[in-house]
């Protein structure tokens, strides 16, 4: 039987998306990725979804892509040119696409995996990059298929710290409606919230050695440079690769602490849109959320990083 995860990516690439991206198919024997679908955030989604089929093509890779919406369930998008440039990926030289996007919507996508692993008494990971939007439509479109959803492994929220406000995290932001409902689908949901994503940070001196090592980690050199520039303004020696960590997370377990808490999400307030509040769960009962709470090895973390670029440069020479 085959063992593997089978893998949805909601994304909206995003330099930190395609390295989540391409830490996955370094490893075909762990995961199967089924698509990818990809939705507004860090910018619309023609652009990011154009982005993800550019850096498909430019490893040399195919994968199933599709659209899904362009804007948040309420709230207007809110494009982020600051974090990820005008292009939503600017750094790297780009080929034109030769990937092209499937005709049908991503929630029409993630309805029929969903359906097809219930029908096969499967299940399928969601590994949630971006805001909510896609997930939220799809679950309250077809709430009977939530059961087909093994977990969704999310880069969102955080404890206290923000990077959009003060105390909200983008992802969460981004689309807070779709956020809540989502926490509150009664499906598992594994967080990595920005503390978790601190604590996985790369120091500067391993991206700039990716340089001249393979197509992938020039690629990656090139993509990760641009997005560390924020960090080495300030001084710091490290960055947050903040999509990386669900992607890490599902492959070595053994790097982190967990803990069941009780999340939930503001949507309203004027200083706190986004916010997620997170409590420990006095009885299991009462969680919705596994939260990745501690990164107990920084230098094994970006050690298996580092070697993942490697190992995904092997096999697309070897696929040439
Ligand atoms: C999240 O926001 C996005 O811009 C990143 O890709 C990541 O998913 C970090 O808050
Ligand atoms: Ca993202």
């Amino acid at each position: 039987m085959d063992k593997r995860r089978k893998l949805v990516i909601d994304c909206d690439p995003g330099h930190d998306d395609i390295m989540a991206i391409m830490n996955a198919l370094a490893h075909p024997e762990l995961f199967e990725i089924l698509g990818y679908t990809t939705v507004c955030g860090n910018n619309y989604v023609d652009k990011v979804t154009s982005n993800l089929c550019k850096v498909l093509t430019a490893i040399g890779v195919d994968g199933t892509v599709a659209v899904g919406y362009d804007a948040p369930m309420v709230l207007a998008p809110d494009p982020q040119p600051a974090a990820h440039g005008e292009s939503g990926l600017d750094g790297p030289v780009l080929p034109e696409a030769k990937v092209r996007p499937v005709a049908e919507h991503a929630v029409e996508f993630l309805h029929d995996v969903c359906s097809q692993a219930a029908a096969k008494g499967e299940k399928i990971t969601i590994v949630a990059l971006a805001p909510l939007t896609n997930i939220a439509l799809f679950l309250k479109t077809w709430p009977e298929l939530a059961g087909a959803i093994e977990e969704i492994t999310l880069m969102g929220g955080s404890r206290g710290k923000g990077n959009i406000l003060p105390r909200a995290e983008f992802n969460l932001y981004a689309d807070p409606h779709a956020a809540k409902l989502v926490f509150a689908s009664g499906v598992p949901i594994v967080m990595s919230d920005i503390e978790i994503c601190v604590e996985c940070g790369t120091e500067h001196a391993l991206i700039d050695g990716l340089k001249g090592q393979g197509k992938v980690q020039d690629l990656a050199h090139d993509i990760l440079q641009f997005f560390s520039q924020y960090g080495r303004r300030r001084g710091l020696s490290y960055s947050p690769v903040f999509d990386l960590v669900p992607v890490m997370h599902m492959m070595h377990p053994e790097l982190f602490t967990e803990k069941k808490c009780r999340v939930l999400i503001e949507t309203e307030g004027a200083y706190t849109r986004g916010m997620t509040i997170v409590e420990e769960a006095k009885e299991e009962a009462e969680a919705n959320v596994t939260l990745v709470e501690h990164c107990v090895d920084n230098e094994a973390y970006n050690r298996y990083f580092m070697e993942n670029l490697k190992v995904l440069d092997e096999m697309v020479k070897e696929k040439r």
